[in-house]
């Protein structure tokens, strides 16, 4: 199945290792030029809120670097909706159901597919460029997180190329998406969740997600309006947990 495409479009380096693909591509930062960095493995693969991200060969570890011209920083939420459904399609071009558990992880039912660690480089209120980094389970070895991670090759049962499916996430990641497809994705929407706030937990049912990525939920019939950057999210869909 070819994909000829992004190869042309958008400069793309091909590394055999490097401690974090995210870390790498700041070097262009400076330039002005987008471009892609791709590695086989990570030695310090990163993760969100400082955790590291396990990067053996077989996965897709990926950085994009774009830079844009008037993008107001406030709507910068639609980077991530962007990544997170050219994942999501990519995984469904392959025969595999991804869902989106807001706001950035990609899940096969209750297992991580994806990760992604989005980095900003403002100027005054505009989005300067953007980091988008995307760490995508292919074949990879999983034993030492099989309880809470799978790969598209696990989920279809067979292996799949690595190439193969980075040359359709690249496909992706081009096509855009809108807040209306990033809803279809989402696993949590009309489900009950424990929000995590600190040292705090309750829990709530997701009504809906804003188009600036904050989550609508209503607790105790009081509704509230959450960011990403303040709370964790579990789903309580099969669990005994009250
Ligand atoms: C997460 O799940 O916490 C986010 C993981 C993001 C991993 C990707 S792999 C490519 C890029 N380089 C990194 O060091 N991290 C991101």
């Amino acid at each position: 199945m070819p994909f000829p495409l992004t190869e042309k479009r958008m400069k793309i380096e091909r590394l055999q290792e490097v401690d974090s693909t995210n870390l790498y591509i700041r070097k262009y930062l400076s330039g002005g030029e987008n471009i892609a960095v791709v590695s086989d493995v990570q030695t310090s693969g990163r993760g969100t809120k400082g955790r590291s991200f396990s990067s053996r060969k077989g996965g897709i570890y990926l950085s994009v670097l774009t830079f844009y011209g008037q993008f107001p920083a406030s709507d910068s939420f639609l980077v991530m909706m962007n990544a997170a459904v050219a994942v999501c399609r990519t995984a469904r071009a392959f025969g595999v159901d991804a869902r989106i558990k807001w706001p950035n992880d990609v899940l096969v039912g209750e297992k991580k597919l994806c990760g992604i660690l989005i980095e900003n480089s403002l100027s005054g209120s505009n989005l300067r460029a953007s980091i988008v980094g995307i760490g995508l389970n292919v074949c990879n070895d999983l034993s030492d997180v099989r309880d809470i991670a799978t790969s598209l090759s696990e989920e279809v049962g067979r292996t799949l190329s690595v190439e193969e499916v980075f040359s359709r996430l690249m496909c992706e990641l081009e096509m855009g998406t809108s807040v209306e497809e990033y809803r279809s994705y989402l696993a949590v929407l009309g489900k009950r969740v424990r929000v995590c706030e600190g040292e705090k937990s309750y829990l709530a049912q997701v009504e809906d997600v804003l188009p600036d990525g904050r989550l609508c939920v209503v607790s105790e019939g009081k509704k509230m309006i959450l960011s990403a950057a303040e709370i964790t999210l579990r789903l309580m869909e099969n669990k005994n947990e009250a």
